[in-house]
């Protein structure tokens, strides 16, 4: 079941922005220049949609975006964002309800993967890589565990959070890293951030 991040879509940003600083924004538009022109881009889970506009400052046209949230309220915040010339098509559904063709020379996954149980990730990342041409870059950020007590700290109180508020299935870190290296990717580029409780990986497609 899709975490529901209605209740959380007004303050969503301003939150973590409190919490993690610009940490989550980094994080993303480090992943960024990784995406070549005139890409055709699928953004999974992209919530308020500011990642459209960082997209629209490095390229203001040849994009085809699909934007696939399954929150209505982050949806109609996504829809208000300057795209530029770009195509972007709205999907507002959860992502395993996509008919998927393998088309995107582009995925985007920031931060979707962490409120998922194993299981749940395994179905997810199973039917939206089919989505990926041969050799397409995934661009995935999320948090990790490097055995630092306070990660383990912020983790919790950030399940417990959105549990109590969405509803989110998950209670701990599903292994996000497995799944890229099972289906057979290559990690080309990674950065760390927030004291490497963050992670910005660029993936290659087999
Ligand atoms: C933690 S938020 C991250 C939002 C954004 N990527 C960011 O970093 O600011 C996760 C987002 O994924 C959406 N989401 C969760 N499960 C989804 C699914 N199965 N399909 C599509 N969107 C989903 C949620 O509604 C939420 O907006």
């Amino acid at each position: 079941m899709a975490a529901n991040y209605n209740n959380s879509a007004w303050f969503y940003d301003l939150l973590s922005r409190i919490v993690y600083g610009k940490a989550l924004i980094n994080a993303q538009v480090y992943l960024l220049k990784h995406i070549p022109s005139n890409s055709r881009i699928l953004i999974v889970g992209g919530g308020t949609g500011w990642i459209l506009e960082k997209l629209t400052k490095l390229h203001h046209s040849g994009l085809e975006i699909t934007y696939v949230e399954v929150s209505v309220n982050m949806m109609t915040q996504s829809k208000k964002r300057n795209t530029g010339l770009n195509k972007v098509f709205f999907v507002n559904e959860a992502i395993e309800n996509v008919a998927l063709l393998n088309y995107f020379d582009v995925i985007i996954t920031s931060f979707l993967f962490d409120s998922f149980t194993e299981q749940t990730l395994q179905r997810v990342f199973n039917h939206i890589n089919k989505s990926l041409i041969t050799k397409g870059i995934w661009l995935n950020c999320d948090f990790q565990l490097t055995g630092k007590w306070l990660q383990q700290v912020l983790l919790k109180s950030m399940f417990w959070f959105f549990k109590t508020l969405c509803n989110i299935e998950a209670s701990r870190l599903p292994d996000i890293k497995k799944q890229f290296y099972q289906y057979g990717y290559e990690c080309i580029a990674r950065q760390n951030f927030l004291n490497d409780f963050i992670v910005s990986e660029v993936y290659k497609a087999p």
